[in-house]
């Protein structure tokens, strides 16, 4: 698409750092970021809190259609639905262990892909997720598949949890709420998460965030001096 400039497409399964090395490769290429898992989650609190049944698809799928998600910098990366705040609300552990059944909807893809083919449409971003590479941007000129094992990932979010205060949560927990996450995205009927045949694999257990970051920068240069 001539009309189109470069963007980075960065799908993985949850905890391999995805959001963290997106955000930063946009900051650094100067390019704008879309986390389209948090649209799934924006998504998932909405019907939460319209106290809908989640498996009622046709008023789940009503509902994506009313549900107006916005994304916000400054003064810091925020999350809106229809003009409320829920960048924290996203991100509680009823949301995290309904997300999945909301993105197994075919319906509720429909409508979350079309807009983000419309927020991509002229590219000069980089979009993390599960389907970027494969389904919502096939044409993307850097497709980045970014993975750790799930010792690591939930390793990683032990440390996040420590850090948030919550010290009770065992590794072994962890690594089977991973596992079964892992196991509900790729193996749902559609758009299941899986790695395009012409991306690249990066696996981060031995590499820090600035390592990956460079690798990503590296190739989408390298791309963008052959364009
Ligand atoms: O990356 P995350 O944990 O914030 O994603 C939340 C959920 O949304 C995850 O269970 C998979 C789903 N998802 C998806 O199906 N397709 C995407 N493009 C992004 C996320």
């Amino acid at each position: 698409n001539a009309n189109r400039q470069p963007m980075i497409a960065i799908d993985g399964p949850a905890g391999a750092g995805k959001s963290t090395v997106a955000r930063k490769v946009a900051e650094v290429l100067g390019l704008f970021y879309l986390d389209t898992g948090a649209m799934y989650r924006a998504l998932t609190w909405f019907i939460l809190k319209s106290g809908v049944d989640l498996g009622d698809e046709p008023t789940v799928a009503e509902l994506a259609s009313q549900c107006q998600i916005d994304f916000v910098n400054t003064p810091s990366p925020s999350v809106f639905v229809n003009g409320e705040d829920v960048t924290q609300a996203i991100r509680t552990p009823e949301v995290t262990a309904r997300v999945s059944a909301i993105a197994a909807q075919g319906a509720v893809r429909a409508v979350l892909v079309r807009q983000q083919q419309h927020y991509g449409q002229r590219g000069g971003i980089v979009i993390d997720g599960r389907d970027i590479g494969t389904h919502v941007f096939p044409d993307a000129e850097v497709k980045i598949f970014l993975t750790a094992s799930i010792a690591e990932r939930a390793r990683r979010r032990q440390v996040d949890l420590k850090n948030l205060g919550q010290s009770d949560v065992t590794l072994g927990d962890l690594e089977r709420a991973i596992a079964e996450r892992d196991r509900q995205d790729s193996t749902r009927a559609i758009s299941p998460l899986r790695k395009a045949d012409d991306a690249i694999e990066i696996k981060s257990d031995n590499l820090t965030i600035e390592e990956v970051l460079g690798a990503i920068v590296t190739l989408y240069q390298a791309k963008t001096a052959s364009l």
